[in-house]
């Protein structure tokens, strides 16, 4: 079986974070949401992975991704020149998909559940696709399935307007080859892109074999902001290892679970985990609130933050209101002069600056 992550895309929804980056590189708990998927994907035991890039972001994905070495796989580049869809992007993959069924995997979703229950169902019931599905209370932002008292797939329709069930489609998908032939013969939908969801539905129309799996672990698309921080609040709730691989000074209180990079300098500090905070970091007179993810080479200078995502390079300095529920974007600045009201809340794109005086 082969492995096929979709991380090309337009990411409009994460903007301004991907005016300058693909949104699947961005991190949650220090590590680019993409890899998450290949680890889970190795995971399972399938170690041949293709990965859909696009022009404007497809080299930063494979420069800090690389060949597949670290994750012990081996990891092949397909370019999408447009963003036509999820079902194009299978086209477009076809020539290193060649006849072995494949995981689908959307690059910017993370589940907790393993894949290798879903990949057995798929072989020993010998299906032509497996869909997971998640139950959410508004799921009009997704595919919806419909299924039959027994739990058989009756339906899919791609964002309903009024969803005809609460279980949305998790982006991740079994296929067998069967799946080209569908492809072929859908049309693009209203938003111009040929859709997976319609290529499943001709599938069942077909009457070839499609089942649906609910997850029952958590499931998320961190395709917006508050995604994100949901994101980044659970991987350190649950996956967080402790360690402490800089000095830190006697009067910085750690407590709880805190992960620290190398060559960061904790002065005069209150680190109140779970927080993982990267290498070459400089702190001084800081609280660090629970569920709080600082890159590497990020400077805060007298801030109170919690609950918040500070990305590679930020600087927020003097601000000394909480900042809650927050994303800070590479080498932005946040700089304070006066005092201002208790809680500020943010999402600041790449390249920002920021000065509240
Ligand atoms: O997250 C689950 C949802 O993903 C499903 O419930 C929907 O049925 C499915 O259509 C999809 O909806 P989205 O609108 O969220 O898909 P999005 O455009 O965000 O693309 C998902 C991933 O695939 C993202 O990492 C970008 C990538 N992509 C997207 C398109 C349209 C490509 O690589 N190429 C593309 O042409």
């Amino acid at each position: 079986m082969k492995a096929l992550i979709l991380s090309g895309g337009k990411g409009t929804r994460l903007r301004p974070l991907t005016y300058t980056g693909a949104k699947q590189m961005v991190p949650v708990a220090n590590k680019p949401i993409l890899w998450y998927g290949i680890e889970a994907i190795v995971a399972a035991g399938i170690t041949d992975i293709g990965i859909i890039i696009s022009p404007e972001t497809g080299e930063e994905v494979k420069t800090k991704t690389g060949n597949g070495d670290r994750f012990g796989a081996k990891i092949t580049y397909i370019l999408q020149d447009k963003p036509l869809g999820l079902a194009h992007a299978v086209i477009v993959a076809q020539p290193f998909l060649r006849n072995s069924p494949f995981v689908m995997y959307l690059g910017d979703n993370l589940i907790e559940n393993d894949l290798r229950p879903f990949t057995e169902q798929f072989k020993a019931r010998s299906l032509d696709a497996l869909t997971l599905l998640g139950a959410i209370p508004n799921p009009s932002e997704f595919g919806v399935a419909k299924l039959d008292e027994n739990g058989r797939l009756l339906q899919l329709v791609e964002k309903p307007k009024i969803p005809p069930s609460n279980l949305a489609l998790v982006g991740i998908y079994l296929f067998s080859n069967t799946i080209y032939q569908a492809i072929a013969n859908i049309q693009p939908s209203t938003r111009g892109e040929l859709e997976i969801t319609d290529a499943i539905q001709f599938l069942i129309d077909q009457s070839k074999r499609v089942e649906a799996c609910q997850i029952n672990g958590w499931w998320l698309d961190t395709g917006k902001k508050d995604d994100l921080l949901e994101a980044n609040r659970i991987i350190l709730d649950t996956r967080l290892e402790v360690a402490i691989e800089s000095e830190v000074s006697a009067n910085t209180q750690i407590i709880g679970r805190v992960q620290i990079g190398p060559r960061s300098q904790i002065i005069n500090c209150t680190i109140r985990g779970p927080v993982i905070i990267g290498s070459d970091c400089q702190l001084e007179n800081c609280f660090i609130g629970p569920y709080s993810s600082v890159a590497d080479q990020v400077r805060l200078i007298e801030a109170d933050l919690e609950h918040s995502v500070i990305l590679q390079g930020a600087k927020v300095l003097g601000v000394q209101q909480r900042i809650v529920d927050s994303v800070i974007g590479q080498r932005a600045q946040l700089k304070v002069a006066l005092q201002h009201p208790k809680a500020l809340r943010f999402l600041v794109g790449d390249d920002s600056q920021l000065e509240l005086v």
